[in-house]
């Protein structure tokens, strides 16, 4: 039974929409960031930690049950910036995990640890990773460190390969990948409930016709999304008619996150 709920990353886009939608759902939620989270109401416990400091997230994950692990850098950055918040700090949530015996953890993943797959081709769980990014390296080393914790120490990990969260889509390439608040949030809620979860990739994306994933695995473990991108498809395709578009952005599934930084004498294929 899930009696105390730690959400990281707590005071970001994602962190802020299921403190709502898990409102109630768990007897506690414990909401830690390293950047100020909005006070306590009833049921909540406000934590700040910066995940890269092992005392501190020792202190933050005592007493929890489940772990949604959503805290570290949400896009590109420097070497160092990933270094510690997502393979220091990640590697710290999960060891502290393991020592304070957390039985489940959700990890936010991303569509980036495979983002040089063409969108010509749909991926299911079981393909290798293919990063498209220091970020995206980051997010398959959270996977592997996951596999590594399910089997050595029997963590339950549901990694969600989360493609784009929010409202709406917001441009083409998201009408292939989104999530809205409510799918995600049975997503969660199916790695912190259901009985049977050991180590489990998941698409964490909509139901949407567009889609460049096989989502069998989720469907397996009972997810039934509610929402589809089409319905935003005209308006979103005909505000981009005519835009000039970069053709490595638009060859891969990890869009502009592949275009960058690459050698000209070498470009991707
Ligand atoms: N938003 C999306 O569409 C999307 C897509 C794929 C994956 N994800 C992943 O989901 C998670 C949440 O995404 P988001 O959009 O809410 O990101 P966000 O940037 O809004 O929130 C991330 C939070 O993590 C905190 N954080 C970063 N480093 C930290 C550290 N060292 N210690 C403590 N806190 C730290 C930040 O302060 C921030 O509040 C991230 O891990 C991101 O990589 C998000």
């Amino acid at each position: 039974m899930m009696n105390r709920v730690l959400i990281t990353g707590a005071a970001g886009g994602i962190g802020s929409a299921l403190r709502e939608s898990l409102r109630g759902v768990y007897p506690v939620l414990r909401l830690s960031d390293r950047t100020p989270v909005a006070p306590a109401r009833d049921g909540e416990e406000i934590d700040r930690t910066d995940l890269a400091d092992m005392t501190e997230v020792e202190r933050m994950v005592a007493g929890c049950d489940g772990i949604v692990h959503l805290g570290g850098i949400s896009g590109e950055n420097t070497w160092e910036s990933i270094l510690q918040s997502n393979i220091v700090g990640l590697y710290n949530v999960f060891e502290a995990a393991r020592r304070a015996g957390t039985r489940r953890i959700i990890m936010a993943t991303s569509n980036h640890a495979v983002g040089f797959y063409p969108r010509a081709q749909t991926i299911d769980h079981r393909v290798v990773p293919r990063p498209d990014s220091r970020y995206g390296v980051s997010k398959a080393f959270s996977e592997a460190l996951a596999s590594l914790y399910a089997d050595k120490h029997g963590i339950g990990f549901l990694c969600t390969r989360i493609g784009n969260f929010g409202p709406r889509p917001i441009d083409s390439r998201r009408l292939a990948i989104w999530v809205s608040p409510r799918d995600y949030t049975q997503l969660v809620r199916i790695g912190l409930e259901h009985p049977d979860i050991r180590f489990e990739i998941v698409y964490g994306v909509s139901n949407n016709r567009r889609s460049w994933y096989d989502n069998s695995n989720a469907d397996r473990l009972g997810y039934r999304p509610q929402d589809d991108s089409e319905p935003y498809a005209a308006e979103i395709l005909a505000a981009e008619a005519g835009q000039a578009k970069d053709p490595i952005a638009e060859r891969y599934q990890g869009g502009m996150f592949c275009a960058g930084e690459y050698d000209a004498a070498a470009p991707p294929e």
